[in-house]
């Protein structure tokens, strides 16, 4: 097909050799499949930002402070330059997660870097060559809902042990190939240790995950994974391999006010004897 204007660059450069077709136009982003030598992939590319939606929301930027200040200043200010940055740094937040969920063991496309605002990936295909499926146009047996969700699980934990959220998780940000779920849309990720948000929007992505995968297995529906999850996390005992059980106890702050109040009686006690101790020795 004609090369789209946003893509010339790239194939000027040589980066891309061809582009082959549309495979989806969304509302943040068009989706090209295109050819790079003898290699198929994928080009994603960005809506200007006034074209953008929800994910722009204020909410999502929290904690994303630009790498050097002056650049943050620009940001804050919304220049022209400020602006530029701004969509520069949300062009590459998506390229960045990639690359830092690749090596968190978590499936996503391969990148292959941004380029003036084009991503370039991975095409997620099935093993005979065919688009991958969004995850909500497939048709799950019960025990791979089970199976599934339990992976998808793993890669929440591993995501948030490499300090992100996804932040739009859902049956529509996820694909299926011939080894599972594969995790997309990443450019509203956010940043778990700076984002005050980050606790309801894991809440949100896992509860997202377990209400589709629930459809298939209704046992899924009464876990409680998120709560489970953020607890963990938020104790400093969350690990990439954590084997989780889906359970989360709501006594669990109770029983360490418990714990609170029985030191505080032994305290008592032990002050109680100290003085007993005194006070026989002055009689005697
Ligand atoms: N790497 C990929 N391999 C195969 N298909 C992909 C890939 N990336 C994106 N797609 C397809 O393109 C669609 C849009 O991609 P993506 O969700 O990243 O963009 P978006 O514009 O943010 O979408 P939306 O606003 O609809 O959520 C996906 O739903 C999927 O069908
Ligand atoms: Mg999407």
């Amino acid at each position: 097909m004609k090369t789209p204007k946003r893509i010339v660059p790239l194939v000027e450069d040589g980066v891309v050799d061809e582009v082959l077709r549309q495979l989806m136009s969304g509302k943040e982003a068009t989706v090209y499949v295109v050819r790079c030598g003898d290699e198929i992939r994928c080009a994603k590319v960005y809506k200007e930002a006034a074209k953008r939606s929800f994910k722009q929301a204020v909410e999502y930027q929290e904690g994303r402070r630009g790498r050097n200040s002056r650049r943050q200043r620009a940001m804050d200010k919304r220049s022209k330059y400020g602006r530029k940055q701004q969509e520069e740094a949300w062009q590459n937040a998506e390229v960045d997660a990639l690359y830092k969920l690749e090596r968190a063991g978590v499936r996503v496309p391969k990148p292959f870097g941004c380029f003036d605002g084009v991503l370039l990936m991975e095409l997620v295909t099935t093993d005979d060559g065919e688009v991958a499926a969004r995850l909500n146009d497939v048709v799950l047996t019960r025990e791979q809902a089970l199976e599934d969700h339990a992976v998808m699980m793993g890669y929440v934990v591993k995501m948030l042990c490499a300090g992100l959220v996804h932040g739009d998780l859902s049956e529509f940000n996820v694909l299926v190939d011939d080894y599972g779920p594969v995790i997309i849309d990443l450019p509203q990720a956010v940043d778990a240790a700076a984002n005050n948000h980050a606790k309801s929007m894991l809440e949100r992505d896992v509860n997202n995950m377990t209400a589709y995968y629930g459809l298939s297995a209704p046992e899924l529906l009464t876990t409680r994974f998120a709560e489970e999850i953020w607890a963990l996390y938020e104790a400093g005992d969350l690990h990439p391999e954590t084997e989780l059980t889906g359970q989360f106890d709501d006594d669990g702050g109770i029983a360490d006010v418990d714990g609170v109040l029985m030191e505080i009686q032994a305290a008592i006690k032990e002050e109680e004897e100290r003085l007993a101790r005194i006070n026989t020795a002055d009689e005697s």
